[in-house]
């Protein structure tokens, strides 16, 4: 694939990292809202991923000249029913991934269907090339029934997230472990290909 630059429209550091892991062996170029001094202010209020994704994406297309991607993910846990889905980031906003995993374990407490999954909608805009598609990502997984005391990699919900297809929780998993099977890595590996699929 030639080189492409495309600006991954997210503040969170985590993401971008994992983005960039993933694209730059391909031959991209990944920039950052830091590296172009942008955020997004409009509120991410959409009730889908999808909805939120695209939220970012225009907004960030709007403000730059470059080919934008925007992701919105989260957590789904069956048993609650799809909390805190959409509202996972902002679910105990300001207090540490320690106290917040403790409190989705205290909810998740006696439950038998511990099923859940990460989610993520990919928004991508080329305002040059006037295309705007959306690409999904899941992993399956469940959710554990301790605080694992030491998680080795990852963030967010990574420690209670004991992946099927690792066998081990996304704490425990290597960066490239996780890039093996993640929600994002399945969105990301479908953009590569619809990009390649229209490379002129
Ligand atoms: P967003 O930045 O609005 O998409 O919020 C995503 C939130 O979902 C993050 O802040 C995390 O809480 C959670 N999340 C999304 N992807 C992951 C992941 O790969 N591991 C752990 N938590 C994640």
């Amino acid at each position: 694939m030639k080189n492409k630059t495309i600006v991954f429209a997210t503040s969170n550091y985590n993401k971008v990292k994992e983005v960039r892991e993933m694209l730059i062996p391909l031959g991209f170029e990944v920039l950052s809202l830091s590296d172009l001094n942008l955020c997004v202010t409009h509120p991410e209020d959409a009730l889908t991923f999808a909805g939120n994704a695209k939220i970012k994406a225009e907004e960030i297309a709007e403000k730059c000249s470059y080919p934008v991607l925007a992701d919105d993910s989260g957590l789904m846990i069956d048993a609650l029913e799809g909390f805190p889905g959409v509202h996972s980031a902002r679910f105990m906003e300001g207090y540490p991934y320690e106290v917040k995993n403790k409190a989705i374990l205290e909810m998740m407490e006696g439950k038998e269907n511990r099923r859940a999954f990460f989610r993520t909608a990919m928004v991508y805009i080329d305002k040059e090339k006037g295309i705007e598609k959306t690409f999904e990502g899941v992993t399956e997984g469940v959710i554990t029934t301790k605080l694992d005391p030491k998680p080795l990699h990852g963030f967010g919900y990574d420690p209670i997230f004991f992946s099927l297809d690792l066998n081990k929780t996304f704490g425990q998993a290597t960066n490239e472990e996780k890039d093996s099977c993640s929600h994002r890595a399945r969105a990301l590996m479908k953009f590569v290909e619809f990009l390649k699929g229209r490379e002129d």
